[in-house]
């Protein structure tokens, strides 16, 4: 056991330095990676969202990833108790706790829709497991059935409202059921179990993508930068889209470094947590972009590049049965190891305030999703108009499923890392949290100078200019 030194009683600690590293990626890298982020690039218009996306995640991402695992592990306790002992120690106002406060609740409220996709993406492979009897194993799937047939899929899996339902409830159930057995038997298990399949699944269709579809097209539509379309939603997404996909914002990191032991070197993990989560969205855009330019599809597609796109290609595809089969199974692995960490952060949150075992609190937050997300289910058939928030312009237009993605992605998460830079840079005390985060010489002082002036002022910049466009005239 490595991690056992300092942890708080009732507390589990990671079995293993490359357990924690896996969970944590296994955590970042999600739907997030797969599915999110084609969809947010392809619609703020590609290159512009691409390359502020990666400035986000260098300069403002690994900054308050460091952080995050930092308070966790200065407080060994789940997240907002995590930042009291902190602010506590650092005779600071124990208020400072609302980041994760507010982070605890986005990660709810993610969880929410993220297990509605995620019984998406259980219908895809059970389409696909299907079309093994229809199509063959070996053969393009869905033989003999035309490419808007194939297409039609995902509409008629939205306008099917208990469908949705039943697959979210399958999805939370199967996250409710590693949950409830804890961090080393279940959170790990998963971790270092499906990660390692899913990298290997991965690799092997991107490299098979790159392959066969327009790579140039894609390169050139990803990485060419033009500053006139950064506008000020733009950057929002893309900032938004950084946190959401580090797992930023959302409580999540400071819960897993509170399992971290002091032997890990915190910033050299932040740095492969950040680039592994990065290399995986930026692939996934190369696995998905090549079809879409190849099959002349629309790039803005959104969620439909996933569940309509794909298919299609994969109608055409030598062995698409497999390996849509193969690709849809990977979505789920690497889907359920987020959501684990997502049910995670409110369930250790209550187990700690309420101590009523883990099962059962377990079984009350599974629960609680299961009801908000059964919302979010239906929110394409019963409660399809409804637009809760849709007297905010940034909420215009937005079903029940989408204000939750608008309100985690672009208030909630940046808003919460924005307090948390502020909180670290200037009012935790360094001592506490310098001491281990193993930066030394100048890289410390990078960290420091990012953590304190430039995440804060960018952020409040970014929100403004995002939240309210009109401001730039
Ligand atoms: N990073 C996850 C993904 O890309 C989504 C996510 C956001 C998340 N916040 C989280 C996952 C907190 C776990 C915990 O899919």
């Amino acid at each position: 056991m490595v991690g056992t030194t300092g942890a708080a009683p009732g507390h589990e600690n990671w079995s293993s330095r490359a357990a924690f590293i896996l969970a944590a990626i296994g955590s970042a890298v999600g739907l997030g990676n797969l599915v999110r982020f084609p969809a947010e690039a392809g619609a703020n218009g590609g290159g512009a969202f691409v390359i502020f996306y990666i400035f986000c995640i260098v300069l403002i991402g690994l900054p308050v990833l460091l952080s995050e695992i930092l308070i966790g592990r200065h407080g060994q306790a789940a997240a907002p108790q995590s930042v009291r002992k902190t602010a506590r120690d650092s005779n600071a106002s124990e208020a400072w706790s609302i980041l994760a406060t507010i982070g605890m609740i986005a990660a709810f409220l993610i969880l929410c829709f993220y297990s509605v996709i995620g019984g998406w993406v259980l219908y895809y492979i059970g389409t696909f497991a299907g079309e093994i009897f229809n199509s063959g194993l070996f053969s393009g799937a869905f033989q003999g059935r035309s490419a808007e047939d194939v297409q039609g899929l995902m509409p008629g899996l939205f306008a099917n409202g208990s469908l949705q339902v039943i697959l979210h409830l399958v999805f939370i159930g199967i996250t409710i059921f590693f949950v409830a057995r804890g961090v080393n038997r279940g959170i790990e298990f998963v971790a270092t179990w499906l990660m390692p399949i899913f990298f290997l699944i991965f690799l092997g269709i991107t490299i098979y993508g790159l392959f066969t579809g327009d790579f140039g097209r894609t390169a050139e539509y990803l990485f060419t930068f033009d500053l006139s379309k950064l506008t000020g939603p733009v950057m929002l997404a893309a900032v938004g889209q950084a946190f959401f996909s580090l797992s930023l914002g959302s409580a999540m990191m400071i819960t897993y470094g509170a399992y971290a032991g002091r032997d890990i070197n915190l910033a050299k993990t932040s740095g492969i947590i950040a680039t592994a989560d990065t290399s995986v969205a930026l692939l996934a855009g190369f696995a998905i972009f090549p079809i879409v330019f190849a099959a002349g599809l629309d790039v803005s597609a959104g969620l439909g590049l996933m569940f309509q796109t794909l298919p299609v290609a994969f109608q055409t595809m030598p062995a698409g049965t497999l390996i849509g089969l193969l690709f849809f199974i990977m979505v789920f692995f690497a889907a359920l190891t987020s959501a684990v960490a997502l049910l995670e952060a409110p369930t250790s949150w209550a187990l700690d305030k309420f101590r009523m075992g883990r099962q059962r609190t377990t079984m009350i937050t599974g629960g609680l999703v299961l009801l908000v997300g059964g919302v979010a289910a239906l929110s394409s058939t019963v409660f399809a108009g409804w637009e809760p928030l849709g007297f905010i312009p940034l909420f215009e237009g937005q079903d029940f499923f989408n204000t939750l993605d608008v309100l985690t992605g672009k208030v909630m998460l940046p808003v919460a890392a924005l307090i948390t830079a502020i909180f670290v840079g200037w009012i935790a005390d360094r001592r506490l949290l310098d001491a281990e985060n193993g930066l030394d010489g100048a890289m410390h002082h990078i960290w420091r100078f990012l953590v304190a002036w430039l995440c804060p002022i960018v952020l409040i910049a970014i929100l403004v200019v995002g939240i309210f466009p009109g401001i730039l005239g």
